[in-house]
């Protein structure tokens, strides 16, 4: 089966994943501090805002107006979409009841109401913290996984790993709700004097994609993912 392919706007990783996300999937981008998440879901949203699209971008780490400027920096004239075709909100995630109302109930509507097409929640990890025990994470979590998946929206969340495990993220249990998980990590070889950035693909469901993991580079205004060079 053909399936539409989003691309993420990212060439080395689109071609990763056979052209890029499966349209209406679920995609986690699961990587420490500073590998570039919140980068790579910004490019997300430019690619769809350049064809068009009507964008959510859930911010739970940063204000509006930082992620604003983190696309202004790049280059990107975001003006003419604001709030018309790009909308950005920052959630409290101090606060439990009113964070979890607002993504489990409004931002459903919120997809909707403005026909997006693109979702980014970043950080997922901060909003699955509030919970206080492991069994209602998992059920609250899978709940809300499944009442996006009814949108017409190709979803991309991020996630801190955990603490002692890059592989994994904080709570492990996003990689196992989404469609597509994409790992994001430092490499340092004991030979070399500088820190690599590497990603992989770890999982794509309902597509084939490459298996190798491969180095990128945050640039000021582009993310380079060296798709034909090798880390190791
Ligand atoms: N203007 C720039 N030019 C080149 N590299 C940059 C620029 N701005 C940021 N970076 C790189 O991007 C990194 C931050 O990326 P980003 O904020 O996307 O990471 P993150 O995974 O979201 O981090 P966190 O978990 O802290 O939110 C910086 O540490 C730096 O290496
Ligand atoms: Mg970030």
């Amino acid at each position: 089966m053909n399936m539409e392919r989003v691309k993420v706007g990212i060439v080395g990783l689109d071609d990763m994943m056979g052209g890029g996300l499966i349209a209406g999937s679920i995609c986690s981008l699961i990587g420490t501090y500073g590998t570039g998440k919140t980068t790579f879901s910004l490019e997300f949203v430019w690619e769809g805002l350049k064809k068009g699209e009507s964008i959510i971008y859930i911010s739970l780490e940063e204000r509006e107006e930082r992620i604003l400027l983190y696309m202004r920096q790049k280059g990107w004239d975001v003006e003419p979409f604001l709030n018309k075709t790009l909308f950005v909100i920052k959630l409290d995630p101090t606060d439990f009841n009113l964070a979890n109302n607002r993504i489990k109930n409004e931002l459903p509507k919120l997809i909707q109401k403005v026909k997006a097409s693109r979702v980014v929640i970043d950080p997922i990890s901060l909003f699955e913290d509030l919970f206080t025990s492991d069994s209602e994470r998992r059920q609250e979590m899978f709940r809300f996984i499944e009442g996006l998946r009814d949108k017409q929206c190709t979803i991309m969340m991020t996630s801190e790993t955990d603490r002692d495990n890059v592989f994994s993220s904080r709570h492990a249990l996003i990689e196992y709700l989404s469609d597509t998980v994409i790992l994001l990590r430092y490499v340092r070889p004991s030979d070399l004097t500088d820190v690599h950035l590497a990603l992989e693909v770890v999982k794509m469901r309902m597509s084939s994609h490459s298996r190798e993991i491969k180095p990128y580079e945050l640039m000021q205004d582009q993310v380079l993912v060296y798709s034909e060079a090798n880390v190791f």
